[in-house]
């Protein structure tokens, strides 16, 4: 992949989640939707970011010059990492992706453990478990939040570039690797609250609508005091999730519940060479 391919291997791998969403999302639910200039920007950078550290790990598929596929992987301290993968769906099936795969996973070579946040596509699905990826069902929480049920959080504080040590400290203990430069890429693109005290450390990114994008703590309690305050962002009227909770996290889904939010599942934590890591919420690219 070249940094001029990135905003078209977003518009691909906008349609191919629209089309996959439009496949398999519940009929009750509203229609799905393409996804927002806002996200499609945050893509781009995120992409062209991996780009810059992980130029390996980046690959497109061409038919007759025309991108049909993309993988984008990362690697972090002996962490290999699928950050985003698609094929069109008209060229889908017929094993463009498994080569996609193959290379992205070979920039993942010399690394003890790997990650991936999966689609319930079954043609990912296959895809990774042939690849030796255990699969871990991720549950959802979402609604509104009613601001009567948040309870006061102590010991947490806005966060700034000068936690990312501690951030990397925390992600060491959790999930085995630290972010490292992503912390720089999230830092610009969500919401950053730290807690810092002698009774447990870590870190949530939210969005500008409460919605937790990665969270890691030292223990429970501190988690779900970073869950809160995330969710204490949120407007009234405005949904937020709490997505890729795992089971070996239920505490958030006890806060989940205790904010009323209604749980689902959806899609899966695909690991190798590892457990999932707790008290944790993955980001979905960069884990
Ligand atoms: C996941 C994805 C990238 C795979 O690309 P692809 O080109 O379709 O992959 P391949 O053709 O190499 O492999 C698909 C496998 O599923 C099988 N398959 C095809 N249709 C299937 C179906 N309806 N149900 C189950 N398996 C199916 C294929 O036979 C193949 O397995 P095989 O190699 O053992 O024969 C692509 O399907 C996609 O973009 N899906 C939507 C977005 C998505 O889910 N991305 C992954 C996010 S984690």
């Amino acid at each position: 992949m070249r940094p001029e391919d990135v905003p078209f291997a977003e518009r691909l791998s906008a349609a191919s989640f629209l089309e996959l969403d439009q496949r398999t999302l519940p009929r009750s639910w509203p229609d799905p939707v393409e996804r927002p200039p806002g996200r499609a920007e945050k893509w781009v950078e995120r992409t062209l970011s991996l780009l810059r550290t992980d130029p390996g790990g980046c690959w497109v598929a061409e038919v007759d010059d025309r991108m049909v596929g993309y993988a984008t992987s990362l690697e972090r301290e002996l962490m290999w990492i699928l950050a985003s993968y698609g094929v069109l769906p008209d060229a889908q099936g017929r094993g463009i992706g498994r080569q996609l795969l193959d290379a992205a996973m070979q920039h993942g070579r010399g690394c003890l453990r790997m990650m991936l946040s999966a689609s319930q596509d079954p043609r990912a699905v296959r895809r990774y478990l042939l690849a030796g990826f255990r699969m871990h069902p991720q549950m959802y929480l979402t609604g509104t939040v009613d601001r009567a049920l948040l309870p006061v959080v102590e010991k947490t504080r806005e966060g700034s570039a000068g936690d990312i040590d501690l951030m990397n400290s925390v992600d060491r203990q959790t999930r085995g690797a630290a972010h490292l430069s992503d912390h720089e890429v999230l830092l610009r693109q969500y919401a950053l609250v730290v807690a810092d005290a002698h009774t447990g450390s870590g870190y949530v990114y939210h969005d500008a609508f409460g919605s937790p994008q990665l969270l890691a703590a030292t223990n429970r309690r501190t988690a779900a005091a970073l869950l809160w305050e995330a969710l204490a962002a949120s407007d009234p009227l405005v949904n937020v999730d709490i997505a890729h909770v795992t089971a070996a996290n239920p505490w958030a889904v006890d806060v989940g519940v205790a904010a009323r939010l209604d749980l689902h599942t959806a899609g899966y934590l695909a690991l190798r060479g590892m457990k999932p890591p707790a008290p944790y919420l993955h980001h979905g690219s960069l884990l």
